[in-house]
C-alpha cells in the first residue's frame, strides 16, 4: 500500500511480529534470514522509511554516512545497541530505538542456566552419559561448586542485572554488585554495593556480567581483573562477548583461578572461538539469551510500538537518539 510507510525487516522475526508488521506497514521481510551487509543496509535506506534490524546488522559510522535521507527510523529488535554508532546516526537525523525490559527475564534465566551448568559440570556430565562413557560412580566423581548460599558478584545492575539478582535470591545467594551508581535501598533489595569493579571481584565466588559493550567496558575482564577473583571462581557472561578477553579467560581456566565459565556470547559471533572448545568446564551457548517464544514476540511488538509512535508523530517510548 503506497500510503503506508515502507518497512524492511532484516531477519525472520516471530510469526506474530511479521503478521502485525505486514498488516500495518508496506513490509519487505528477508525470509532468507541472512545478516544484512553494509551494502544491504545502504541500499535499503533508499527504498525504506524504516528498518527493523537485529544486533547482527552493523550501522557503523561509515554506513551511517552513506545512508539515504529516506530512512527515518531504525527500530532495533534488541536491547543492546553496540552494533549502532548512535552519534553518527543522530548526526544523520535518524531516530534509533531498542527493546528494553521485555527480554530481561529470559536473559536472566539463561544466565542462571549458565551459572548452574558451569558450576555443576553440565558439559562433561552430558557428554559422559551421551557417549556411553558412564561406567562407574564415585563420591569424588564430577564434584562441582554449590550455588545455594554462595557469594555472587554482579557487574551492571540495569534491568537484566536486577532480574538476575531476583533469581539468585531464590538460591539464597549473598549478592554484591558494581554499578555506575549505587541503587536505592528499595532497588538493591539487600545487595551490597561496591564502588569499584576491583573491590567487587575480590568477593565474587560467582561473577555475572550484565553491562553493555562500550569502549569503556571492552576487555573489562582481562588478565589483571581475573587475578583479583577468589581462587576457583565461576564467571558467567550473557551480555556481550566484547566484555571478556578470551585469551585471559583460558589462562585463568588453565591456572585454576577460574573453576568454570558459562558463556552465551563471544568476541567473534557467530562462530565463537575454536580455542574454547577443548574446555569441558566452559558451558557455551550460541547467543540465545532472549530466545523464548514469549520474549521474541514481545521484542518484535516493542519494535513495532516504537515505529507506530514515530509514524503517528509521537516520540517513541524507547528512543535512544
Ligand atoms: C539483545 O537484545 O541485545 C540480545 O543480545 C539479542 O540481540
Amino acid at each position: 500500500m503506497a500510503d503506508k510507510p515502507r518497512l524492511w525487516i532484516t531477519r525472520r522475526l516471530s510469526d506474530a511480529t511479521l503478521e502485525r508488521a505486514q498488516r500495518d506497514y508496506d513490509t519487505v521481510i528477508n525470509h532468507e534470514d541472512t545478516p544484512g551487509t553494509a551494502q544491504d543496509l545502504i541500499a535499503a535506506s533508499a527504498e525504506f522509511d524504516a528498518i527493523i534490524p537485529c544486533h547482527s546488522e552493523h550501522f557503523s559510522a561509515e554506513v551511517a554516512a552513506q545512508l539515504d535521507p529516506r530512512l527515518k527510523i531504525i527500530a532495533n529488535h534488541s536491547v543492546g545497541v553496540d552494533h549502532c554508532d548512535l552519534p553518527a546516526l543522530e548526526a544523520r537525523g535518524i531516530t534509533v530505538t531498542n527493546t528494553p525490559d521485555v527480554l530481561s527475564d529470559a536473559t536472566a534465566e539463561l544466565a542462571m542456566l549458565l551459572m548452574l551448568g558451569a558450576a555443576r559440570n553440565a558439559v562433561a556430565g552430558d557428554r559422559i552419559v551421551r557417549t556411553g562413557a558412564w561406567d562407574f560412580w564415585s563420591p569424588s566423581f564430577m564434584v562441582g561448586k554449590q550455588v545455594t548460599g554462595a557469594r555472587l558478584g554482579i557487574i551492571g545492575m540495569g534491568r537484566v542485572g536486577r532480574a538476575f539478582a531476583a533469581k539468585a535470591r531464590g538460591f539464597d545467594m549473598d549478592i554484591h554488585y558494581y554499578n555506575r551508581s549505587e541503587l536505592s535501598t528499595e532497588a538493591a533489595q539487600g545487595a551490597t554495593y561496591h564502588s569499584t569493579v576491583e573491590s567487587l571481584l575480590g568477593v565474587a565466588d560467582f561473577l555475572s556480567l550484565h553491562c553493555p559493550a562500550t569502549p569503556e567496558t571492552t576487555g573489562l575482564m582481562n588478565a589483571e581483573r581475573f587475578a583479583l577473583l577468589p581462587d576457583g571462581a565461576v564467571m558467567v557472561n550473557s551480555a556481550r562477548g566484547a566484555l571478556v578477553d578470551e585469551a585471559a579467560l583460558t589462562a585463568a581456566l588453565d591456572s585454576g583461578k577460574l573453576a568454570a565459565a558459562g558463556l552465551d556470547c563471544f568476541q567473534t559471533e557467530p562462530g565463537g572461538n575454536p580455542a574454547l572448545a577443548k574446555y569441558d568446564n566452559i558451558f557455551m551457548l550460541p547467543h540465545i539469551g532472549s530466545a523464548t517464544t514469549r520474549t521474541r514476540d514481545a521484542m518484535g511488538f516493542r519494535a513495532l510500538d516504537n515505529l507506530d509512535a514515530f509514524f503517528a508523530g509521537k516520540t517513541p517510548g524507547d528512543k535512544l537518539v
